[in-house]
């Protein structure tokens, strides 16, 4: 049984990562700026990647890390870069085995600050002195209702004219990190995972307002900048990376109650 930290496992795709090791039998701890959670029986850390506060507590005694934090705004994205020089520093220095990442596919190839961040987030865990490894993941099933609800409410659904995406669960991405956590070769290179299926954007659109029984027309959106280029581009795709299992029409039916 191996003692697991996950930074970000209070977020979407680390609370499954915290219940993926719990599945596997092992011990898992979760990092957070918010205190405890009353009633869990995972021990929760109070902890900042950003100042580093009780990062030597929470790390005392783990052997492995998976970092799923974020930081979307400009106001937070310091933890993507200091966050991550921070963790792997107190890490290091607390022996711990391996450390993950959560990144995003070809984040490389897109010139949006956001990416940019994430490509420096990166570096951090590639230049490390400790053993890491870095998943890229495609998006998740809940980015087509993220672009598609806010404005439904005003009966127009937008979904992004010429892109197509490989959404993935984060049961799967859990799935993949945990394995990359656990492996015992030593990791080699980046992981890239996609979902099961590629679809166009207003596919997976329509099937979301067919599923939550949302009122609208779906409508097509052309997406201006460096992100519209990078889906339009399909540089956000990997078909031939298909890791996940769960569809997105799976997903939608487990989740729209
Ligand atoms: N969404 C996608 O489609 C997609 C696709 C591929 C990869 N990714 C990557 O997946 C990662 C996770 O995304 P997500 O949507 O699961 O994130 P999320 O739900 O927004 O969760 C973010 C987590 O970061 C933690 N956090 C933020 N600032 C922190 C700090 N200063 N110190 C410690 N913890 C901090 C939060 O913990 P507390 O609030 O409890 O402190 C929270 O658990 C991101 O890095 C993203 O780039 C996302």
């Amino acid at each position: 049984m191996v003692q697991a930290l996950v930074a970000g496992g209070t977020g979407t795709a680390g609370r499954q990562v915290v219940k993926e090791f719990l599945a596997r039998g092992h011990s898992v701890r979760v990092l957070t700026r918010h205190g405890g959670a009353p009633g869990s029986e995972i021990a929760h850390f109070h902890g900042d990647l950003v100042t580093g506060d009780g990062l030597d507590e929470a790390l005392d005694g783990v052997d492995v890390v998976v970092d799923t934090t974020d930081g979307k705004t400009k106001g937070t994205r310091a933890v993507l870069e200091k966050g991550a020089e921070n963790l792997l520093a107190t890490a290091d220095g607390a022996g711990v085995g391996r450390a993950v990442l959560l990144s995003i596919v070809n984040v490389d190839q897109a010139e949006l600050a956001y990416y940019q961040a994430k490509r420096t987030q990166e570096r951090v865990y590639e230049s490390a002195a400790m053993e890491t490894a870095i998943v890229r993941a495609t998006q998740f099933h809940d980015f087509i209702p993220m672009i598609a609800k806010p404005a439904s409410r005003a009966g127009l659904i937008p979904a992004f004219s010429k892109t197509s995406f490989q959404t993935i669960d984060t049961r799967d991405v859990a799935t993949a990190l945990v394995d990359a956590a656990l492996a015992t070769d030593a990791p080699k290179g980046t992981i890239t995972i996609g979902g099961p299926e590629v679809r166009t954007a207003r596919d997976l659109t329509t099937a979301w307002k067919k599923a939550t029984g949302t009122h609208g027309f779906v409508v097509n959106v052309p997406l201006p900048g460096a992100l519209g280029q990078f889906l339009r581009n399909g540089s956000n795709l990997v078909p031939d990376n298909r890791f996940g299992t769960i569809t997105f029409d799976r997903w939608l039916a487990e989740s729209i109650h």
